[in-house]
C-alpha cells in the first residue's frame, strides 16, 4: 500500500502555464490513495479547468469563498479545510500567489486556506526565468522557506516564453515523490509488521480461580500505539488487561492462557518482521483445571503444577528473518541475568526493568529500563512514563532493521 493512501492533501493551484500539469499529480496523488481536495485561483481556470480536475479527484473543485446554490450562498470554510489536510501543496506557485503567501495577503480561497493551514505546505514556483530571479520574488521565496513553508525548487529547462533557464515547476512525479518521502520520514516503521504481547496470562485453577500476576499491560500497550503511530502494521496479542487501543493500525488479539499466547504468536511469526515480548506471562499452570468450583469446605487443596510453555525461546527456536525482543523483569543482578536470557532464548535484544528502580515495572505509569543487545555496549535510561520508554524502544528497532 502506498504511503500517501489516506493521507488527505490539498491542492492549491495559482495561475501559471505550469497547471496544465496539475491534472497529473492529482491523478498520480489519487492512484496512489490519497484524498486531493483542489483549491485553485481564478487566475488558474484560465489554464486548467475546474470540470477536469474534480473529475480526476472525485471532489468539487473550490475557486471562491462562497458558492451560489439557487440564489443561497454558502460558504467555503477555508479554515476548517486548512485544518482537514495533512499537507498543503501549492503548485504551481505563481511570483503573485507566492509574493501574497509571503506578505499574508488573503484576497482568493487559496490564500486564506494557506495562511489558516496548520499542516506543512510544499510550494513548487513556476515562472519565467527573469520573474523567477527578480531579487524581490527570491525574497520572497526565500521568507516562505524561513516562514517553514518547504520549497520544491524549480527547475531548469525551456520555459512556456521561448527562453530557457530556472523557472520550471518541478515535473509531477517528481513532486508526488516528494511527497512520499515526507510522509515516509513521518512514519519510519512504516511497511513494517509487528507483533507485540502485552500484559498477563491467567492459568485455570477452576472456573472462578486462576495463577496470574499484577502485570497491567500498560508498557505493552504503550509499544503498540508507539510502533502504530510511526506506521507499522501492529498486531496485539493481549492478556486480560484494562487496556483499550483505538489506533487503526493496531489490531488486537485476545487471550488468556499462555498457551494461548503461543498459539496466536505463532499465527503470525512467519509474516512478522520484529516481535517484542512485553507480555508477563504466567510461568506456571496447574497440572489439571477441575471442571468445577473447588469447595473450600472440602479443605486446602494441594494444587499440582506445570511449567507454562516458554513462549519467547520457541520464538527464538524458530527464528528467520524476524527481530525478537524480550523484556526481562528482575529483582536482581538484572543486567547479568537479562545477557544470559538474550542468548539462552536466541534473542535480538532484550529490554531489561529492576523492580529493585523505584517507579519501575508492574502497575507504573514510568518504567526504567536499560536496552541489551549482542555484542553491543548496553544503554542505561532514567526514569521515564512508559510512553516515553516505548519511543526509545523503537528508536532501537529502527536502528536494527537499519543494520539488518
Ligand atoms: O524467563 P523470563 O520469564 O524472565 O523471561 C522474560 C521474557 O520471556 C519476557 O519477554 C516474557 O514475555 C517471556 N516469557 C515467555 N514465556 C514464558 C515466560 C516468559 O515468552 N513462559
Amino acid at each position: 500500500m502506498s504511503i500517501l493512501h489516506d493521507k488527505r492533501i490539498l491542492l492549491g493551484i495559482s495561475g501559471s502555464i505550469a497547471a496544465y500539469k496539475t491534472p497529473t499529480i492529482a491523478r498520480l496523488l489519487v492512484k496512489a490513495g490519497a484524498k486531493v481536495q483542489v483549491v485553485m485561483t481564478d487566475a488558474a481556470k484560465g489554464f486548467v479547468t475546474p470540470l477536469t480536475l474534480s473529475t480526476l479527484t472525485y471532489l468539487e473543485v473550490l475557486t471562491s469563498f462562497t458558492q451560489e446554490d439557487n440564489d443561497n450562498a454558502v460558504w467555503n470554510n477555508h479554515v476548517s479545510l486548512g485544518l482537514w489536510a495533512d499537507v498543503m501543496l501549492v503548485a504551481p506557485a505563481s511570483a503573485n500567489t507566492l509574493a501574497k503567501m509571503a506578505t499574508a495577503a488573503a484576497d482568493n480561497l487559496l490564500l486564506a486556506t494557506y495562511l489558516s493551514a496548520k499542516c506543512p505546505v510544499f510550494f513548487a514556483p513556476a515562472m519565467d526565468l527573469d520573474m523567477h530571479k527578480h531579487p524581490a520574488n527570491q525574497d520572497n521565496i526565500n521568507r516562505l522557506v524561513a516562514n517553514g513553508n518547504i520549497l520544491i525548487p524549480a527547475t531548469s529547462g525551456p520555459l512556456a516564453s521561448g527562453l530557457e533557464g530556472e523557472g520550471r515547476m518541478e515535473e509531477p512525479e517528481q513532486i508526488v515523490a516528494i511527497l512520499e518521502d515526507y510522509f515516509k520520514s513521518k512514519s519510519p516503521l512504516s511497511g513494517k509488521k509487528i507483533v507485540i504481547t502485552a500484559g498477563p496470562t491467567y492459568e485455570p485453577i477452576d472456573p472462578v480461580r486462576f495463577i496470574g500476576n499484577h502485570s497491567s499491560g500498560k508498557m505493552g500497550y504503550a509499544l503498540a500505539n508507539a510502533a502504530a503511530q510511526q506506521g507499522a502494521d501492529v498486531i496485539l496479542i493481549s492478556g486480560p488487561t484494562a487496556g483499550n487501543i483505538t489506533h487503526p493500525n493496531v489490531s488486537v488479539v485476545a487471550v488468556t492462557t499462555a498457551a494461548q499466547m503461543l498459539a496466536a504468536c505463532m499465527d503470525v511469526y512467519t509474516n512478522t518482521d520484529a516481535l517484542i515480548m512485553a507480555a508477563a506471562v504466567a510461568d506456571f499452570q496447574p497440572t489439571e483445571k477441575a471442571q468445577q468450583k473447588i469447595k473450600k469446605q472440602a479443605g486446602i487443596p494441594s494444587l499440582s503444577l506445570a511449567p507454562t510453555p516458554d513462549i519467547l525461546s520457541k520464538l527464538g527456536e524458530g527464528k528467520k528473518n524476524q527481530i525478537l525482543i524480550g523484556f526481562a523483569l528482575e529483582t536482581q543482578d538484572a543486567l547479568a541475568n537479562a545477557q544470559k536470557k538474550l542468548a539462552s532464548k536466541n534473542l535480538d535484544a532484550i529490554v531489561v526493568n529492576s523492580l529493585a528502580d523505584d517507579g519501575a515495572g508492574f502497575g507504573h505509569d514510568t518504567n526504567k529500563i536499560s536496552f541489551l543487545q549482542t555484542n553491543k555496549e548496553a544503554v542505561h535510561y532514567t526514569l521515564k512514563s512508559k510512553q516515553e520508554v516505548a519511543l526509545d524502544v523503537m528508536d532501537h528497532l529502527k536502528t536494527m532493521f537499519d543494520e539488518s
